[in-house]
């Protein structure tokens, strides 16, 4: 994105027009419409003012404020200073200054049923991390969850970790980098690995054992032929922060692994750029980095809470028990994309390939973009969409109904040894149950032409932990009750 097209709020303004209901809501934080006495419209019951301040009954759970509580539970040995004003409340950026001031302000509810950074509207911006834990004391691991929420709360309502202090002798609380950026819409989202609840050698380290969900203990079976590094996948947890600004992302994972200091190190990172999904229908498709839209038939926001039941959210009645109710699944695959052969590959074999109009992205078989495909349409005596084109073989007409959310990010990471373009996607599925909604269409790519473009190179599957409830001191509390 250009700086002209980020102070107009290109690409990056999607979320900001989300009215939907069913949308985790976006809370406009606006200083000057929250200064007006109630709160701004559009606030939820858990929205917060301007000042990044929630109502007070949820800033007192157990009789602590959570401001409080942050600087008197684990994280005493960073600075104190807690009371003054948050950084955004400090020095709001100027419209034109960079990110455009709107897009800056906007903010998702940290806490409810579901964890945000899934339905919320894709942001443009993703930065994720998974970690191995250092300690093997419970104790140690739900503080460290506790340290996490709080710390994680005040950044997606655009605060610093801990407000400044002006004690000269003692490092800041917060890092710093984002002070006065605004939330930017700011999504932070965890998630558990396989390692949290049984090493490789059988230590349950955390008396969490037994409740090993069945497809953290499966993972995702390897494909043909594919060659995965697993130091880029695994860990025990995993925190993806979305936004519409890289720099608050990064300032998140920086503050989140300075918090984890001395209890869990970063296993690996990826950062992601330009969405390559929309998860609502308020969103324009966006393209991959093969220029074609992605996204276009994905589960949004808005469908019906049966069906992101039914698709999306662990039940009570799944195997993992009531404690993963109202969580999901998120199954990674960072899949390097060979753009030297597909760039110089006939646009009409590009289409081919994905059974989709390059410009439009309207299926082969003809209409528009959002044109259900029609793969019984044949065109001079062949299937108007190849049987093995990528479309047709990832299609719920042709996979029993099963469909996942997409929720995707482009990557560039230089150049490779033989000097090509080291890029690609980092695809992202959310589903209910991997087994059965995620497993059985990817196993069909091993038949797809796409996969002629493609190297798949790491890959894992995580349990993301339900919502945050009103009363809960941390993020999956009920693992550990
Ligand atoms: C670099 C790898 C990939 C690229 C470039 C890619 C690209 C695309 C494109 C252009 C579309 C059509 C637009 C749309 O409906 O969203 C699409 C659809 C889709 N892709 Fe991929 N994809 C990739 C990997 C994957 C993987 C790993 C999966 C999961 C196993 C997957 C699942 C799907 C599904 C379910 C659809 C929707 C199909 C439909 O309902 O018509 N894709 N993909």
């Amino acid at each position: 994105m250009t700086d002209s097209d980020r102070s107009a709020g290109r690409g990056a303004g999607d979320a900001e027009e989300s009215q939907d209901p069913t949308a985790t809501p976006a809370v406009d934080e606006s200083p000057a419409k929250s200064g007006a006495g109630g709160p701004p419209a559009g606030v939820t019951p858990h929205g917060h003012d301007s000042a990044g301040h929630g109502r007070g009954e949820r800033e007192k759970p157990h009789g602590f404020s959570r401001r409080q509580f942050l600087g008197l539970a684990g994280l005493g040995t960073l600075a104190l200073g807690l009371g003054g004003a948050g950084g955004y409340g400090l020095a709001s950026r100027k419209a034109g200054d960079g990110m455009s001031g709107a897009v800056m302000k906007k903010s998702y509810p940290f806490r409810g049923e579901h964890q945000q950074g899934i339905i919320t509207p894709a942001q443009q911006q993703m930065h994720t991390a998974a970690f191995d834990l250092t300690t093997d004391s419970r104790d140690d691991l739900i503080q460290l969850l506790t340290d996490w929420t709080l710390a994680a709360e005040r950044m997606t309502m655009g605060e610093p970790i801990q407000d400044p202090s002006t004690d000269k002798g003692a490092p800041p609380g917060d890092t710093g980098e984002t002070y006065g950026s605004g939330p930017a819409s700011l999504t932070i989202t965890f998630g558990v690995g396989k390692s949290l609840f049984r090493t490789d050698d059988g230590t349950d380290r955390f008396s969490i054992g037994d409740r090993m969900p069945v497809a953290l203990e499966n993972g995702i079976p390897k494909m043909a032929a594919e060659k995965l590094d697993p130091a880029r996948g695994g860990g025990d947890l995993i925190i993806e922060a979305c936004s519409e600004d890289s720099m608050v992302n990064l300032h998140a994972l920086h503050d989140l692994t300075r918090v984890a200091f001395g209890r869990a190190t970063m296993r690996w990172t990826q950062l992601g750029y330009g969405r390559t999904s929309s998860t609502s229908k308020d969103q324009e498709t966006p393209r991959n980095l093969f220029g074609f839209k992605d996204g276009t038939d994905n589960i949004k926001a808005e469908e019906p809470e049966e069906e992101l039941n039914k698709r999306l959210w662990i039940q009570s009645t799944d195997d993992q028990g009531s404690w993963a109710a109202g969580g999901t699944y998120l199954c990674f695959r960072k899949i390097k994309m060979m753009m030297e052969v597909w760039d110089e590959l006939a646009l009409g074999e590009q289409e081919r390939t994905i059974g989709r109009d390059k410009l439009e992205g309207a299926p082969l078989s003809g209409g528009e973009e959002f044109t259900d495909p029609d793969f019984q349409k044949q065109s001079g005596g062949a299937p108007a969409i190849e049987a093995d084109s990528h479309v047709a073989l990832m299609h719920p007409d042709n996979n029993s109904g099963r469909r996942m959310l997409r929720r995707g990010y482009n990557y560039l990471e230089g150049v490779d040894y033989l000097g090509r373009l080291d890029a690609g996607l980092f695809f992202i599925a959310l589903v209910r149950d991997p087994a059965d909604g995620f497993i059985p269409v990817l196993s069909k790519m091993s038949q797809d032409l796409l996969t002629d473009y493609l190297q798949h190179v790491a890959s894992s599957v995580y349990l993301v932990l339900p919502g945050v409830g009103e009363n809960d001191t941390y993020v999956g509390q009920k693992l550990f009750s």
